[in-house]
Formats: structure tokens, sequence, C-alpha cells
């Protein structure tokens, strides 16, 4: 019998994307048992759009469509202005392949000192379920009179009954995940976004009732951010918007240890659906060809995607190699590393292998 072959779309990008991305696929190599890929580099990103003006081509949209999975580094350029390349590159990829789900687990591994000691070890273990299709990064709005004194710039949230209840429902699964702790918040700002937070409670609260072993509760964005700080034990799963989403797990990435620990897939569960695992961190133009960042979050999103893709015995790999090359490196405080991009690929490797 011949193994099953997964087609990885692999798209470096900008800034150090393509330096984290390698050591991403340095540890797929070193994990991969009883199954082949076929990488299919794709490139996207400032070069190609300075070069040729093009960002994400329907073409390669459909390139992309047709992939088992993607495994993206990061988007964005100083010398490109901003807004173009995260439009339409990776927005535009989100929404085109209706990556539905914005999965960021925020977990600290033993050892990653953060900027918060008074966290123990175990209190930060929460995952964010962050609506990826819709809300305020829809692109809907405009301008009116753009330019002159009277001008007007509208910036509208859309959220869908639909929408909103796929992602609930999503949050609700997850929740009763062997894994998880049976406990759902919903993280909003109901008090003033009134229509679209009272769509988002009236939804958990229905979805609920086909739970009644998942607790849930409900915080205000602004006030989940002191928890973060405060109390993160608090949380388990948390659903939310496109924006609060996005926001918050910046925060939780710095309870991490940084965003050089902070991972994250875009996920379409649909059938036939493809997903994009991405290192949350930015592209770091001043540390490119440094070997200063981190690489453990691209390799955490390399896990995912193994996990995604139904390997979860080369995700555990991944993750037992983590976890030992944390150990390796006792003064990782949040932000730094002191070792340089391929030395913790190859710790990673070491504990993923050994
Ligand atoms: C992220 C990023 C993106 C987002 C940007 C680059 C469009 O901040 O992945 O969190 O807002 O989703
Ligand atoms: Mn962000």
């Amino acid at each position: 019998m011949t193994e099953r072959s997964y087609r990885v779309g692999v798209i470096p990008g900008d800034g150090t994307g393509p330096e984290v991305v390698s050591e991403g696929l340095k540890v797929l190599d070193a994990v991969r048992d009883g199954f082949a890929t076929e990488l299919v580099g794709f490139d996207l990103g400032a070069d190609r759009y300075l070069r040729t003006g093009d960002v994400l081509p329907d073409d390669e949209l459909e390139r992309l469509r047709a992939l088992d999975a993607i495994f993206l580094g990061a988007v964005g350029d100083p010398r490109v202005k901003p807004g173009i390349l995260e439009r339409d590159l990776l927005l535009k990829a989100r929404f085109g392949l209706d990556q539905w789900v914005n999965l960021r687990p925020v977990v600290r591994y033993p050892g990653v000192e953060t900027l918060v000691p008074s966290h123990t070890e175990d209190d930060v273990n929460l995952v964010v379920v962050r609506e990826n299709s819709e809300g305020l990064y829809s692109g809907a709005g405009g301008f009116h009179r753009k330019g002159t004194e009277f001008e007007v710039a509208v910036q509208e949230s859309i959220n869908t009954r639909h929408g909103v209840e796929r992602i609930v429902r999503y949050a609700f699964d997850l929740a009763m995940q062997p894994h998880r702790r049976r406990k759902l918040t919903l993280v909003h700002k109901t008090n003033v976004l009134t229509f679209a937070g009272d769509l988002y409670q009236r939804v958990v609260d229905e979805v609920a009732a086909e739970f009644p072993e998942v607790q849930t509760d409900y915080v205000h964005v602004d006030a989940a951010c002191i928890y973060f700080l405060d109390w993160p034990a608090r949380f388990d799963v948390i659903v939310t918007d496109n924006m609060f989403g996005d926001i918050i797990t910046d925060l939780g990435a710095m309870i991490q240890g940084g965003m050089g620990v902070a991972a994250g897939g875009n996920i379409n569960p649909d059938e036939g659906g493809v997903s994009m695992f991405e290192p949350i961190g930015g592209t770091a133009p001043s540390e490119v060809g440094k070997g200063t960042i981190n690489p453990i979050a691209a390799i955490g999103a390399m896990q995912m995607l193994l996990e995604r893709a139904g390997r979860s015995d080369a995700a555990a790999k991944i993750d037992k190699g983590i976890r030992h090359a944390i150990l390796q490196m006792p003064s990782m405080a949040a932000g730094q590393m002191g070792r340089s991009t391929g030395e913790v690929g190859d710790l990673v490797v070491e504990g993923a292998t050994s």
C-alpha cells in the first residue's frame, strides 16, 4: 500500500517569515512517519507585489484551494503601504478559502518566562476561537466626501446569523473535547455593541441548551484583558468576534511568553475545506537575517497543521520537541531567546525525535 501524501502549500511571505518557515519544514521532515508530504511553494508577498503588482491573483487562490493544507510565514513589509498585503493576501486567502475559524491556543510551556511573574506554570491554558470570516474585517464601508473637511468614513461590522452560529457551535464542540475543561466564555462588548453583541449572546444561549455539560459565561472584552493578566485560569474556550479575537490574542501571546511562541490556524472545518497555519507574530523587518526570531511559533503552527490533517502522532512529537527545546533555553524570556533560529529548530528536532 502506498502511504498517504499531503500537498502542503508553503507561503514563506515577508520579513522573517521565510526564516521561521524553514525551521517549521525542518521539523516536519523530522517527525514525518508513515505519510508523505509534497511541498508546493508560493511566491507571494512584498517582493512579488513590488516586482509585478500582483498580491494574490485569483488563479493562485484556486491553486491554494486544491491543497490539503497551507503553511504561512508572515505578511507585511515597510516598502508597501499598510493594508495592501494584509487585505489582499492574508485576508483574501482567509475569506476566499472560507477559513471561518481562527484558532489561537494560548498555552504557556513549562520553563517560559512571561511578563506576569504572578502566573504559575499552569495558569495559562486557554484557546481563543476567533470568528474569521466577517465582523469589522469584512471590508464593508466606505468614504463619503473623502479628503474634504466633511469627510465621512464608515467601517461596518457584518455579523450574520449563519456566521455567528457556526463559530459558536465550533467553540462548544471544542469545549467538549477531552483535553478541554468544558467551559465556554463569550467575549464581546454587549453593553455598547448592542446589535452584534446581542446576536452573539442569543446564539450562545440557544446553542448552550444543546451542550448541557458545558458551563457558559460572558466577559466584556476590556475586562477579558484584565483577566488575561489577573486570572487567565478562569478561561478555557473563548469565543469572540474577528476584531476582539485579533486584539486579545496579542495579549494572549504575551502571557504565553511572547509572539515567538504563539501559533494559530485559519481553519475551514467544512468538507473539503483547506486550512492555513501561521505564527501569530509579524514580519519583524529589523530582524531579517539575524536569526533572532523564535521559530517556535512557526513550529507550533506546523504542529497544528499536522493535528488538523489527522496526524496526531506527528503533532505530539512536535509538542514534545517544543517542550524539550524550551527547557534547553532556561532564559527564554518574553520576546527573546538568546539562541539563533536554526539552533532552536534543531533543539526541537532533537526533542521530537529522541
Ligand atoms: C493577525 C494579524 C492580521 C489580522 C492582519 C495582518 C490582517 O494581525 O493575524 O492577527 O488582523 O488578522
Ligand atoms: Mn493580529
